[in-house]
């Protein structure tokens, strides 16, 4: 069975290069992404958040079950940033408690946020790179990281295919356009097989075609039983997710996170 629709960049027939996800790749993925535990991935219970003085949010009530797709919205300064860096334990809750996978985010040693820094994969909404690398280099980087490069060998080719940039591989960052740049952030966030993948704004900067595509890829890691949140303010990209994945919208504005209804 294919559990992934490769998205067609150029027209051509890429299922060759799905039954080559199905026999390697997707399977890590797959194994890893049901993670099986009866935890819900990321909770958070009556969290509040200052920056100084300033509360941003408080009493704030967050629970991703694994598998699921969320999206975050509200105004431009309410905090969705700030409250993604504390589903994926960048910044502590000034109060109330965060749990990923399980854990307490306060109780996190050194080894328990490399852990889990792996296991959720992050699309930072500046998607920097190093820019004198190869884009193909930065991708792998994570795994450089880990110490696990021997594992970038047949992967990163296929990684690079799935987001239809095999053919940027060599070209350094600042040669790529918006769209391929978010691209390769994906793509570097699901290098080390994450459970969750959290993208702020990955559509931020991009016309809506290449918005839509991104979208495919995301909800496609989504049917392959990963968690998925991603902030964004485009509705439009809200209303086209509905239609195809079983999506729940939060809205954060006014200090609170509420679920947001049928009106989208
Ligand atoms: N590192 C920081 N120090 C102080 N204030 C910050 C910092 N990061 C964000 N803020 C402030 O917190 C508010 C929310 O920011 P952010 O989480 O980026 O919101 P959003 O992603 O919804 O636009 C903004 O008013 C912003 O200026
Ligand atoms: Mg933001």
């Amino acid at each position: 069975m294919h559990l992934l629709t490769i998205s067609q960049p150029n027209g051509k027939d890429l299922r060759t290069l799905c039954l080559r996800y199905d026999c390697n790749l997707l399977q890590i993925w797959a194994k890893r992404a049901g993670n099986g535990g009866d935890f819900t991935v990321i909770e958070l219970e009556d969290v509040a958040y200052s920056y100084g003085g300033a509360e941003l949010f408080a009493q704030l009530n967050l629970s991703l079950a694994p598998g699921s797709f969320h999206f975050l919205t509200g105004p431009s300064g309410a905090g969705k940033t700030t409250l993604l860096k504390l589903c994926y334990g960048e910044l502590l809750a000034t109060a109330g408690q965060v749990r990923l996978f399980g854990e307490d985010a306060r109780s996190l040693e050194r080894d328990g946020v490399a852990m889990m820094r792996r296991r959720i994969g992050v699309v930072h909404q500046d998607c920097q790179f190093l820019d004198h690398l190869p884009v193909a280099e930065n991708i792998a980087l994570p795994l450089k990281v880990a110490g696990r490069e021997a594992e970038a060998d047949g992967n990163l080719d296929d990684l690079l295919s799935w987001v239809g940039l095999k053919s940027q591989a060599g070209q350094t960052p600042p040669q790529l356009s918006g769209g391929e740049r978010q691209r390769a952030a994906l793509a570097r966030a699901v290098i080390m097989s994450p459970d969750v993948i959290i993208a702020d704004e990955p559509t931020g900067n991009v016309d809506w075609e290449m918005s839509q595509r991104l979208l495919t890829l995301l909800i496609e890691l989504n049917k392959m039983g990963k968690t998925v949140l991603i902030a964004t303010h485009d509705l439009n990209l809200i209303r086209t997710a509905k239609n195809q994945v079983s999506a729940r919208v939060l809205r954060l504005t006014d200090r609170k996170l509420q679920l947001a209804g049928a009106e989208l």
